[in-house]
């Protein structure tokens, strides 16, 4: 457990019979799902920060249904071979964690999101795997030590600059996945009256941008539950008139999915 801190006095947390624990005896217990709870109060800003627990299943349902396969498959690619630690922030339910985790079978991942529930969706289903650490956590001021990561991973949420410089080795790599220019352009057309392009992410301090390209494919969603379930999970869609709403439901769904990804070298 050499890659994790005490969110507390950040010295190193060892294991013990209940979880992990540093010099300092601040004990965190291991859930029965086995993820650990790495968020010290005062830096929870509500009861139930990140994502909440509808949005997390719902999610997680339209994710194992593959919609976002192709995406997942490119990140795999774009893993180094002698990755031997990655950190997924904000992990949500887990589907690209578990990927990474799948395509680095020698490697040590973590997957950290400030919401518990999709700590715990993530963890349940990892129960039997090694190599794959689940923690509720912030990006904001992350539990590892310094330089100890090969690779991070940031998929639709956010980071700090400064805690990405610190985690990451000299010379790894950091890859950032954003919303496209036409991401579910024909959903957001009919919700907003002027649909403002998404904007492409700025190189974090301390990092050299090494490429950027976009993935894009059609999708198109028959079954009205998995349409259901892409506006739960997608926050924009919340504003849908009741009337808009239902027709969605009722219809065939097509739109674009495009994703931009960058990937970045640490100076
Ligand atoms: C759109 S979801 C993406 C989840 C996952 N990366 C995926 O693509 O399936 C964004 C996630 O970021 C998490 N999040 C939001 N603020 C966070 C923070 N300060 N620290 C860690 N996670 C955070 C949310 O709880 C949510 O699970
Ligand atoms: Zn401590």
């Amino acid at each position: 457990m050499k890659d994790l801190r005490c969110p507390l006095c950040h010295h190193p947390l060892l294991q013990n019979v209940q979880g992990l624990a540093c010099i300092n005896r601040h004990q965190f217990d291991r859930a029965k799902e086995g993820y650990f709870n790495l968020l010290p109060v005062q830096n929870k800003h509500s009861r139930e920060p990140g994502d909440a627990k509808e949005q997390l299943q719902a999610r997680r349902q339209f994710l194992q249904a593959g919609f976002f396969h192709p995406l997942k498959k490119r990140l795999q690619e774009l893993l180094p071979a002698t990755t031997a630690t990655l950190l997924d922030i904000g992990c949500g339910e887990g589907y690209f964690t578990a990927g990474f985790s799948d395509a680095l079978p020698q490697a040590q991942v973590y997957g950290i999101d400030i919401a518990k529930a999709g700590v715990r969706l993530a963890a349940k289903a990892a129960k039997d795997k090694t190599g794959l650490l689940y923690s509720v956590a912030s990006s904001f001021a992350l539990p590892f030590a310094d330089e100890s990561m090969d690779v991070v991973t940031r998929i639709y949420a956010p980071s700090k600059d400064t805690e990405l410089c610190r985690v990451i080795k000299p010379g790894g790599k950091l890859v950032i996945v954003t919303p496209g220019e036409n991401h579910l352009l024909s959903l957001r057309t009919r919700i907003y009256e002027e649909v403002r392009p998404h904007s492409r992410p700025i190189t974090p301090e301390g990092f050299v941008l090494d490429e950027h390209h976009c993935l894009s494919g059609d999708l198109r969603i028959k079954e009205r539950d998995m349409c259901a379930a892409l506006l739960e999970m997608t926050p924009f869609a919340w504003r849908l008139a009741p009337e808009l709403r239902a027709s969605i439901l009722a219809n065939e769904l097509r739109d674009t999915l495009d994703f931009a990804i960058s990937s970045y070298n640490k100076k």
